[in-house]
Formats: structure tokens, C-alpha cells, sequence
């Protein structure tokens, strides 16, 4: 959304001054740290991400009920091929049971899902799924859930890139608003608020585009124990920041009187 002061209207380098509220439109999760949350129980690795299935329930009923509109969950990375094949072939499984599982519950309360990422890769069987779950779910508007599976930022950046050279036949210079519209979260405002669990500081080729102004909350917390109290902790030190977007203190301020 563009804000006007006087005629001008101020872009920043990534997309307009978007409009900020107390509660994130949007908020983008690393869940990470299944395997240690088992390990740390003498469980197998697998037993943290069943739990973690669990977690993801309760994130999207707190969500629901907070008014968040978009939620992204990263459950698998373009890197994470790189594990041994019994854990990607269990995370595999994981899915399917999970979509068996919750979409008509989603359905029933009006949640559109999408899945994103380079979904070529998985069995057919799990894309037919995908695909049935995100059509189903299509109409609802209360709040849409993204999986980012297969997903990397760089392929995001790659692919929309090469469809929007396609989109252009003859163009040799680009905007970024010619771009934004082929990544795979284009329905989306860009998030408000990044969530990682399990104690990592980096962005592990998550959405590195649209992460451009999140506000940044990193928690110690194993995914597993992620419950809707830590994300209302989250969104709390959400609230205690004052988003800037390249401007002043003061011309925000400014704004909101
Ligand atoms: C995140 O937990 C889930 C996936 C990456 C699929 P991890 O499996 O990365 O857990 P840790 O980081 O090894 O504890
Ligand atoms: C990031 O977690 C990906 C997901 C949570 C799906 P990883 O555990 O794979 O990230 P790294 O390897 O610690 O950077
Ligand atoms: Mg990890």
C-alpha cells in the first residue's frame, strides 16, 4: 500500500511504505529444532518432527484467533535433500498423513493453504494432494496458510526471474516491480514479523526477498515447544518495535499522531 505525502509518493527500494498494525499481517516461521527437542529426550530425530506436526496446530488455531491473516511455515528446504533418506523419506510421509489429516479441518475453518517451493521433486501422489488441498481450499479468507516445501529463496528468485524474461520478450532492463509479481508468494504481503526456533541466527535460504523489512525474532525454543504463549512473546516484542522503513524516528511518529 502506498502512503502520499502532499503529490509524492515514497517507494522504498523493495515496495511501497506498507501500512504497519499491533498485530502482524503476516508472520513467516523457521521451525527449527525437532531433531535436537528429540535428541535432548533420547528419542529418535523422527519423534521431534511428528511432535512438531503438533506445534503447527496449535500456531494455526492462535493465529485464527489473533487476527493474523498470513502465516509461512518452512518445512522443508531445497537444502535439506542433503539429509540422510530415511529422515527425508519420514518427513515425506509426514506430509502426506498430515494433509490426510488437517485439510478438512482447515476447510471447516475457512483457511486457504498453499503450498510453495519446487514441488516437481516430490512423488506424484504428493503433489495430486497439494493440489486437491489448495483447490478445495481456494475461496476461504480468514486466514491462508503457506508451507514452503522444496522451497529455497534463490530458486524463488530464479524462477520468478525467468518468467518474468518470458513475461518481457525484448526487455533488457528490469524493475523489481516487474518481479515481485512471479515469486511464488506473490498473493501475499511481504511478512511483518520472522519467527526461528531452536536457537540458529541465520535465514537458511528462506524467503530472501520478501524478508526485506521483517522485524527479526529469534527464540531458543525447540520447534516442539513452540506453543501460542511464545508466539504471543513474539508478536509482544513485535509490537515494542518501531518499523522505520529507511525513514526517520521522527517522520514515523509523524504519521501515526
Ligand atoms: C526443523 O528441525 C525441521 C526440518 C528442517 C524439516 P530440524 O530437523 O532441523 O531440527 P534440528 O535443527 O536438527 O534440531
Ligand atoms: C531450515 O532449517 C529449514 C527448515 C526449518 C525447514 P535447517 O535446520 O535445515 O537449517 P540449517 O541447516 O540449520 O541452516
Ligand atoms: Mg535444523
Amino acid at each position: 500500500m502506498a502512503q502520499f505525502y502532499g503529490n509524492l509518493m515514497f517507494k522504498s527500494s523493495t515496495t511501497a511504505v506498507p501500512a504497519t498494525s499491533a498485530v502482524p499481517r503476516h508472520i513467516a516461521i523457521i521451525m527449527d529444532g525437532n531433531g535436537r527437542w528429540a535428541t535432548k529426550r533420547l528419542l529418535p530425530r523422527v519423534a521431534g518432527h511428528v511432535k512438531g506436526v503438533e506445534a503447527v496446530r496449535g500456531v494455526v488455531e492462535a493465529c485464527v484467533e489473533r487476527g493474523v491473516e498470513y502465516l509461512t511455515l518452512f518445512a522443508f528446504s531445497s537444502e535439506n535433500w542433503r539429509r540422510p533418506a530415511d529422515e527425508v523419506s519420514l518427513l515425506m510421509r509426514l506430509f502426506v498423513t498430515a494433509l490426510e489429516r488437517e485439510v478438512a479441518k482447515m476447510h471447516a475453518n475457512n483457511i486457504r493453504l498453499k503450498v510453495v517451493g519446487d514441488l516437481s521433486r516430490f512423488d506424484a501422489k504428493l503433489q495430486d494432494m497439494i493440489a486437491n488441498a489448495e483447490r478445495r481450499t481456494a475461496g476461504n479468507t480468514r486466514l491462508t496458510v503457506t508451507v514452503c516445501a522444496n522451497y529455497g529463496g534463490r530458486w524463488d528468485i530464479m524462477q520468478a526471474t525467468g518468467k518474468m524474461v518470458k513475461a518481457n520478450p525484448g526487455i533488457t532492463e528490469f524493475s523489481e516491480d516487474m518481479l515481485a509479481p512471479h515469486l511464488a508468494m506473490a498473493y501475499a504481503p511481504e511478512p511483518d514479523l520472522f519467527i526461528r526456533t531452536g536457537g540458529e541466527e541465520r535465514i537458511s535460504n528462506f524467503l530472501l526477498w520478501q524478508l526485506a523489512y521483517a522485524e527479526l525474532h529469534f527464540t531458543d525454543t525447540f520447534w516442539p515447544d513452540f506453543t501460542p504463549k511464545a508466539l504471543d512473546e513474539a508478536i509482544g516484542s513485535y509490537q515494542e518495535r518501531e518499523r522505520r522503513f529507511g525513514q526517520t524516528g521522527a517522520q514515523v511518529a509523524k504519521k501515526t499522531n
